[in-house]
Parts: structure tokens; sequence; C-alpha cells
């Protein structure tokens, strides 16, 4: 495409990036974190395990795991002095651009992630801090739409457990969460944990390529996440399915309407950059819904729309010539619902997901001494030409 720029992140000439984090072939569907296939991790480990994994390169021991979690769960509670910024925004301010404020507003709070020749420590407690206090900032960012009290982190919950209670928990009563929600939200987090140099995480790399902090640079991540070609597609499916139920279920009218040049509208949920195939995190997610929706007791419609809009458009050729397939976000929207999860925070929750492959990324990018992002061009535009003084233009 003429304009087309490469993002090369400082290997020269190459056009692209040299990472050990991810591996992702979008012709067989394949992902895998260091080397681990998706479809296991998401079985068999917990969230901050993967994070770990992704972070710093292996599976934890349980000590090195015990240690992390402990490190994290230490430093769950916010500054009390950003209490006063949340009360600073009116109920309708939407909770990415608050969380994309608060989390670079953290460097301001902790000036050792300012330092680039931090210590060993200082470099970790720069990234357990984030870990640890982005589901708070998250989950305080919605009760401050809500206009509810907060809800402060416990110690004696794991991570999934703690969010959840920190986001649905009233002071004024008990708060029980189903171990099948956490199940639920654990795997989706790891689902959403990292996935090469897409959108948000390339942003990331490139915003810390100048030695901008951790918090700044993650904070670019979360507001390139925040489109709805990216991150925000998840609640983006949500109000297309809803539309569609809204107009009588009537599935062949909206494939239609997709493949109609004149009318703008994509559906969303559906297509990739890299796979051309199927999306192996949508495959483990429609297997899910079914899974949590039959646990809870909960009959969604979206659900039953989202199914026959995938096999009206998988037998598509409009669809089929393009490889649209359903991506990450196509099902995503209807577990959270599930979970109780409101749909403007559906972005936020990819964003708690992807935020150990954001660091991960960033980690890499410092450790490998990358120079700064660069990118260059291909010059379309006017050829050398004289200054025209006003009168005679
Ligand atoms: C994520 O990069 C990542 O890894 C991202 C992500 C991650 O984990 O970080 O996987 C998360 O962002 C998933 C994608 C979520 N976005 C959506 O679901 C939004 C809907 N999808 C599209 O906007 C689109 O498919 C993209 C942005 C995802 C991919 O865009 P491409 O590969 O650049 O495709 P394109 O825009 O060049 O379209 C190619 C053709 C076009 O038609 P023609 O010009 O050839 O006639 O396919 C059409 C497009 O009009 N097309 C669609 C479509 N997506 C592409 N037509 C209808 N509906 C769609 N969803």
């Amino acid at each position: 495409k003429t304009g087309y720029i490469t993002l090369d992140f400082g290997y020269k000439n190459t056009g692209s990036t040299k990472s050990a984090i991810t591996y992702l072939d979008g012709e067989n569907g394949v992902l895998r974190y260091r080397g681990y296939p998706i479809e296991q991790l998401a079985e068999k480990a917990s969230f901050l395990e993967v994070a770990y994994l992704l972070i710093y390169g292996e599976l934890p021991t349980k000590a090195q795991l015990d240690n992390f979690q402990s490190s994290i769960t230490k430093h769950t509670l916010v500054h009390e002095d950003m209490k006063q910024f949340f009360e600073a925004y009116p109920a309708k301010a939407h909770p990415m651009g608050v969380l994309a404020s608060m989390v670079c507003s953290l460097s301001t709070f902790y000036p050792e992630s300012l330092n680039p020749n931090r210590s060993e420590a200082e470099f970790d407690l720069t990234i357990h801090r984030l870990l640890a206090k982005l589901p708070t900032l998250a989950a305080w960012s919605y009760k401050n739409a809500m206009r509810h009290p907060f809800m402060y982190p416990k110690n004696n919950m794991e991570y999934c457990e703690n969010f959840l209670y920190m986001m649905f928990a009233m002071p004024t009563e008990e708060y029980h969460i189903d171990p099948v929600v956490i199940s639920a939200l654990n795997k989706l987090l790891i689902l959403h944990a990292d996935h090469e140099q897409n959108c948000s995480a390339s942003t990331v790399r490139i915003v810390g390529s100048s030695q901008a902090n951790l918090y700044a640079s993650i904070s670019a991540g979360i507001s390139a996440l925040w489109g709805p070609l990216h991150g925000g597609a998840n609640q983006a499916v949500i109000e297309m399915l809803e539309k569609i139920h809204n107009d009588g279920g009537d599935v062949d009218k909206w494939v239609a309407k997709a493949k109609d040049k004149e009318d703008p509208f994509r559906l969303m949920g559906f297509g990739h950059r890299v796979y051309k195939n199927f999306d192996p995190r949508a495959t483990i997610i429609k297997k899910a819904c079914d899974d949590v929706l039959e646990k809870l007791g909960i009959v969604d419609p979206m659900l039953d729309i989202a199914k026959k809009l995938e096999k009206v458009a998988l037998e598509d050729d409009y669809f089929k010539s393009r490889n649209l397939y359903p991506n990450v976000d196509f099902y995503s929207g209807i577990i959270y619902r599930a979970l109780g999860i409101p749909t403007e925070m559906f972005t936020v929750m990819f964003a708690l997901g992807r935020l150990p492959g954001w660091i991960a990324q960033w980690k890499e990018m410092i450790s490998n001494g990358e120079p700064i992002g660069r990118p260059r061009q291909v010059y379309v535009g006017a050829t050398e030409r004289d200054y025209v003084d006003i009168e005679k233009r």
C-alpha cells in the first residue's frame, strides 16, 4: 500500500521486532506464550502464573509464585491522595480514560519508576506495583462512575476474586463470589494476556523506547487499546448483537449490511490482521460461553444471535474470500455479561488481561537496549516548490 510504514523498533532494515515472548501462527491458528500452548495455559494455569511466565520467561516454581503473589498483594492499595483524582471525574467519564490517566499518574507517586538506573529490586517493584494496582484502579473507576463507595482490596483473596470483590461488593452486605465466575475470569484474562506486536503492545514498546517510564508507556497502551478496531471491539460486539436482537434478530439482513460498500457497518468481532483462519482464543471462549452460562443457569439471547451470525458469515463468500472469522472479541463480551461485568467495562477487562503482556514487551525492549523507535515512511507529497505571497494565491 503506498504510504505504508514499517514500525522498526531498532532492528535495522528488518521492518519487524525480534521477540521471545509470544509465538503466533496466523495460518494455523497457533498461539503460544514462551512456548506453552494457550490451550494448556487456559485450562491449567492461574492468571498470575501466566503473568510471571510472560514477564520472567519461565513458569514459576511454587516458591517463586508465592513470592510473586505476596509482593503483588502487598501493593494492591492505591495511594490515598489518588482517590481525590477520581472525585474530579464526572460519572459519565469512560473508565478507559480514567484508567489511562490514573496509571500515568502512578509515576508521580513512585519516583523509582522514573529512574532508568534503578536497581533490579526497584525494577521488579515498579512492575509488581502496577500488576497489583491496576485491578484496584479499574474497579474504582467503575465504582466512581456508579457513584458507589470504593471497596478496598482484601489480602486474603486471590487476584480474580479480589477484583470481583472490589467491583461488586458493597460495604452494607456480605458478598459471595461463585467459583465458576472466578474460574471464567481467570481463563479470559489468560487468553488476553499477550498477542505479540499488536497495536497496543507496539504502542507500549515505542513509547518505552524513548525511556518514558513503565507507567507512562502502559498508559499509552491503554489509550491504543480503547479503539473499537482493537480492544474496544468487545464492547462494540455486544452493542451490535443488541442492535440485531432489537431489530428482530434478522441475522441475514445484518450480514448483508456488512457487505454493503456504501454502508460503513462492520461485523465487529470478525476479522484479524494476522489470523487468516480461526483465532484459537475465540474457539476456547466460544466453548467457555456454553459452559459458564449453563453452570450459572443463564440464558442469554445474545449468544444465540452470535452463533447464528457466525454460522451465516462463515458460509458467506464475502467473508470466506476475505478470511474473516470470529476473533477474541466476538464471544468474550457474552461471558463478561454473564459475570455481571457492565458493557462499558469490557475494554477495561481486556486491559487487565493484557497488562502482563505489555509489561513483558516493555521489559524485553529495555533489556535488549533497543534504540528509540523511529518509524520511516514512503514520501508521496509535493515535490520542491517556492513560497507564494498570499495576494497571489
Ligand atoms: C483485536 O493485532 C492483534 O493481535 C489484535 C488483537 C490482540 O489480541 O491484540 O487480536 C485484538 O484487536 C482483535 C480485532 C478486534 N477488532 C474487530 O473485531 C473490529 C472488526 N474487524 C475489522 O475492523 C478488521 O477485521 C481488523 C481491524 C480486525 C483487521 O483489519 P485488516 O486486516 O486491516 O483488514 P482490512 O481492514 O484491510 O479489511 C480487509 C477486507 C476489507 O474489504 P475489501 O476492502 O477487501 O473489500 O475485509 C473487510 C474490509 O472491508 N473487513 C470486514 C471486516 N473486517 C475486514 N468486513 C466486514 N466486517 C468486518 N469485521
